[in-house]
């Protein structure tokens, strides 16, 4: 059985205020009955705030990304070591934004997924295809060789130690969420691509979907059978919508 998982990607978002009562938010609405984890992952510098705040909570901590170097000369970087040394025990790595605007390849992504297990963290691998490329039919081949770079760089038993995310580029931000559908499908089909390679790990991998993951929206979602929870962008800065969407996890 796959506990459910719902982490809130913040992005380059919020002020110490902000964050005070997003968290004071998210801390009141737990419910200690429920089996569902969340997740928050800040941007950096508010990491330790974030920690001293969750001390003590089940709420688990991440960072939005990582140096594939464990340290040395790489001005402005963060390495591994940095995020568990202040309770991370996460990190996304290959968010489509990374990808994108900073020309990660899926080969630096794989770098960073094993990075990220060196320092003790888990890596949140982030995969997903464009508009573009799923209206050309290839979504699978997309997302088939985004996780394949990572099994050859990793190894299948790194996944025992992972969580995957299904991120659609064209749901992100954009309020056009995949169908439960078409998300349940991709998820299938990373599954059994994982399960390939080694059943027990494929079966127990946690595979999150994100991609304008709201309130409404959420419990449907998170009905399907390959879907283990949400990777929630715009509507995890409000504890509110945050926590809503844990409620129906
Ligand atoms: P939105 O929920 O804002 O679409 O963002 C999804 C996302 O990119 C989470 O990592």
């Amino acid at each position: 059985m796959r506990n459910k998982l719902i982490a809130g990607n913040w992005k380059m978002n919020g002020t110490k205020p902000e964050i005070r009562s997003l968290i004071g938010g998210i801390l009141s609405r737990l419910d200690p009955e429920r089996s569902a984890e969340v997740m928050v992952l800040p941007p950096f510098p508010y990491i330790p705030l974030v920690q001293s705040l969750l001390d003590h909570t089940p709420v688990l901590l991440g960072g939005q990304d990582l140096s594939p170097h464990a340290s040395g000369a790489y001005t402005g970087d963060v390495s591994g070591s940095m995020l568990a040394d202040w309770n991370c025990g996460y990190v996304l790595v290959g968010h489509s934004e990374r990808r994108a605007l900073h020309g990660e390849t899926s080969a630096q992504v794989a770098e960073k997924f094993v990075a990220a297990q060196e320092a003790g963290l888990q890596p949140i691998l982030c995969v997903g295809e464009t508009l573009d490329e799923r209206e050309a039919g290839r979504t699978r081949e997309v997302v088939g060789g985004q996780i394949g770079a990572v099994i050859e760089a990793a190894g299948i038993n790194a996944f025992s130690r992972a969580v995957v995310a299904y991120e659609p580029v064209w749901a992100i931000g954009t309020g056009q969420t995949a169908t439960p559908e078409q998300a349940q499908e991709i998820h299938a089909g990373i599954r059994a691509q994982l399960s390939a390679e080694d059943a027990t790990i494929g079966g127990r991998v946690r595979i999150l979907y994100g991609g304008s993951v709201k309130p409404d929206n959420a419990a449907e979602l998170f009905a399907c059978e390959d879907i283990d929870g949400g990777l929630i962008g715009g509507a995890s800065l409000k504890a509110e919508s945050f926590m809503a969407i844990y409620q129906a996890a």
